[in-house]
C-alpha cells in the first residue's frame, strides 16, 4: 500500500462521485497563487463534510480554520434558506483570499469570517450569547485542538455534530517519542475526548490523497 495508489484512488472515487466545479477550482488555483499552503481537505472530505451537516439539518455551522474557504464552500453549501457559516481564521491573508473565494462561488453572502487567535474569537461568540451551533468542524492549529474541544461544545446544544480532521497524523499520536507540538496537541485532544461524559464519540482513519491521518465524529448527548 502507498500514498500513490491512495491518491489514485481518491482520484478514481472524485471522478465518480464528485462533479466537476469551477469555482472550486478557482478556490484552489487562487489560494495556491497566494501562497496559501496546500493543506485543503479533498475533494471527497469535502462532500462528506457537506453531507453530514446536510444530514445534520445544519442551519447553523462552526468552522474553526478557514485557510481559503475550501472546506467552508462544501459547508455552506449543506446550508438550507437563512442558514449561516461563521468561520474563525488567525492569518489575515488567508482571510482576505477566502472571502474571494466564497464570492466567487456564490456562498459570501452566508458567511462570517472572524479574524484572529479562534480560542480568543470562540470566548467572545460565547460571551456575545451567540446561538448554539448545529454542526461544527474543527481544523486549525492543532495545538489548540483540547481547547477548541471545549470553546466547541459551550456553543453546542444536544444533538450537535462536531467533525474534527487531521487526528491520526500519519499514526504519529502513537509515537512514545514524539516532541512534535501537533502531535501532542491531537493526543490530548483524543484523551480529552474519550474522557467527555457530554458526547458520544468515535473516530475513524483515512488514507488518500492527503496521506493517512483520520477524523474525530462526535455528537453532543
Ligand atoms: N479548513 C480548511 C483548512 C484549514 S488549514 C480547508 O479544509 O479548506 C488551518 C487554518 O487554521 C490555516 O489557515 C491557519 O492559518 C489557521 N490557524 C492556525 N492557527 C490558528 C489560530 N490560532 N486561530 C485561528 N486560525 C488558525
Ligand atoms: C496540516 C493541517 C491540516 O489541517 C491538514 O488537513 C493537513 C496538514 C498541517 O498543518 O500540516
Ligand atoms: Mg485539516
Amino acid at each position: 500500500m502507498s500514498e500513490e495508489l491512495w491518491s489514485k484512488v481518491d482520484q478514481h472515487l472524485e471522478s465518480l462521485f464528485v462533479s466537476k466545479d469551477p469555482s472550486l477550482e478557482s478556490n484552489l488555483r487562487e489560494s495556491q497563487a497566494a501562497g496559501l499552503p496546500s493543506i485543503q481537505v479533498s475533494a471527497l472530505q469535502g462532500k462528506l463534510l457537506n453531507l453530514l451537516a446536510a444530514t445534520a439539518g445544519a442551519k447553523r455551522i462552526l468552522e474553526i480554520g478557514t485557510l481559503g474557504g475550501y472546506s467552508t464552500t462544501w459547508l455552506a453549501r449543506a446550508l438550507p434558506k437563512g442558514g449561516r457559516l461563521v468561520t474563525l481564521e488567525f492569518e489575515p491573508l488567508h482571510a482576505r483570499k477566502a472571502r474571494e473565494n466564497l464570492e466567487r462561488s456564490g456562498v459570501g453572502n452566508l458567511v462570517d469570517i472572524r479574524v484572529g487567535p479562534a480560542l480568543e474569537t470562540l470566548a467572545t461568540l460565547v460571551r456575545e450569547g451567540s446561538a448554539p451551533f448545529d454542526f461544527v468542524f474543527i481544523d486549525a492549529d492543532k495545538e489548540n485542538y483540547a481547547g477548541y474541544l471545549t470553546g466547541a461544545l459551550k456553543l453546542s446544544r444536544p444533538g450537535t455534530l462536531i467533525v474534527a480532521d487531521n487526528v491520526v497524523r500519519s499514526g504519529g499520536i502513537l509515537d512514545p517519542l514524539s516532541t512534535d507540538p501537533r502531535v501532542l496537541g491531537i493526543r490530548k485532544f483524543l484523551s480529552k475526548l474519550a474522557a467527555e461524559k457530554r458526547v458520544d464519540a468515535t473516530a475513524i482513519q483515512t488514507v488518500g490523497s492527503k496521506g493517512h491521518d483520520g477524523l474525530a465524529v462526535f455528537r453532543v448527548l
